[in-house]
């Protein structure tokens, strides 16, 4: 087997609107295991973000603060075009249940199309975090329930003051 003389890259790419723990974990059990792990948030302009873009990499950077080889950045295009652009070999995906792996499978699949020498890589969720998306935090909070343990504390803050800001 040849050995590998390159960095070794991945790449952690998504909405992060905002960071779960489960996103954390995610990071956590991957940065071990590569040279550089890039934690980039899409500009995505489908979907109707609660925090900008600035918002959402600001709250990364504090989350990930201690990681020495993780860097936090943003992106928009294709996310292969983007991996090539920081030479990963790499994607990270995370799934927590089953119903992940449909969309997963196809974006992988897609992803391999388009570029055939990037892997993506699939860490389950920690079982403690399988159930959390952002998403749901958001809706929970929303609502008036509590999302302690759901997020860092320091993004909880933040949707705390988003929302009575909102008047929730
Ligand atoms: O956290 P998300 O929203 O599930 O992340 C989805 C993301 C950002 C990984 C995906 O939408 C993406 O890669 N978008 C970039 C555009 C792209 O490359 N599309 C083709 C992917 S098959």
């Amino acid at each position: 087997m040849e050995s590998r003389k390159s960095r070794l890259v991945a790449v952690y790419a998504g909405s992060f609107d905002p960071i779960t723990k489960g996103h954390l974990d995610l990071v956590e059990r991957c940065a071990p295991l590569v040279d550089e792990l890039v934690v980039a948030v899409l500009r995505n302009a489908h979907k109707n973000p609660l925090f900008s873009l600035q918002e959402r990499v600001d709250m990364l950077g504090e989350v990930l603060r201690g990681f020495p080889n993780v860097v936090v950045d943003s992106f928009d295009g294709l996310l292969v075009d983007y991996a090539r652009s920081r030479n990963a070999l790499l994607l990270l995906r995370g799934i927590r249940a089953i119903s992940d792996y449909e969309y997963e499978l196809q974006m992988a699949l897609m992803n391999r199309r388009l570029a055939p020498e990037i892997e993506t890589m699939f860490m389950m969720a920690g079982e403690a975090y399988s159930f959390i998306s952002s998403k749901l935090v958001k809706e929970v909070i929303g609502l008036g329930g509590d999302i302690r343990g759901l997020v860092p504390p320091s993004v909880e803050e933040r949707l705390k003051e988003r929302f009575r800001a909102q008047g929730a």
